[in-house]
């Protein structure tokens, strides 16, 4: 019984120990990851960052930023060996009751072009595209443009 509850996903706050397992996934997942600083930024910050754990690991994990009425995701992450089994959608789906639960009435998101699983992991959420930020994201053959996303949370 312990072992099957052990194995369920849950999430729990992210804190500065849990650094070293999220920056493994984050390098595996990016081409251009994020640095412990912008994680621990992020902390220091106040902002609603999350960890996903299932079977003991940490499996996915999240950064969302809440203020003046709109949450700006800026990081959701699943380990490559946990993808496409629906934790992005769960995890995403966690992130929205909590973006209400703050009253926020819109979620913003940038998405890469390139980034085939997050763009329709954003439209099959209810996303729409509302601009382009030219040049936004460093690329290996120089910037790449940023898609933002935009969800009426109300
Ligand atoms: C984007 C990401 C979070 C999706 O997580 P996931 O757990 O694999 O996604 P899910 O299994 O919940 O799939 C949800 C939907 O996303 C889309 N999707 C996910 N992976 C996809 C892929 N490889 N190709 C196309 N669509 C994909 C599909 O619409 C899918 O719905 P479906 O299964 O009904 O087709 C994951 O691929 C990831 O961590 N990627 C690297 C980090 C990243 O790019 N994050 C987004 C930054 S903006």
């Amino acid at each position: 019984m312990s072992a099957l509850l052990n194995d369920l996903p849950r999430y729990r706050r992210m804190t500065a120990i849990d650094l070293d397992a999220i920056m493994d996934i984050e390098n595996e997942v990016y081409p251009h990851p994020w640095t412990p600083g912008n994680f621990n930024d992020s902390l220091r910050s106040g902002y609603h960052c999350w960890v996903l754990e299932a079977a003991g690991e940490i499996i996915g994990y999240s950064v969302v930023m809440i203020a003046a009425d709109e949450a700006h995701l800026l990081n959701l992450s699943i380990a490559s060996s946990w993808q496409r089994r629906g934790y992005g959608r769960e995890m995403l789906k966690f992130l929205l009751k909590v973006a209400r639960d703050f009253d926020a009435g819109k979620m913003y998101l940038e998405v890469r072009p390139s980034n085939i699983a997050g763009r329709g992991l954003y439209v099959s959420a209810g996303f729409g595209e509302i601009a382009t930020r030219r040049g936004y994201y460093p690329a290996h053959d120089g910037r790449e443009d940023a898609v933002i996303m935009e969800l009426e949370l109300k």
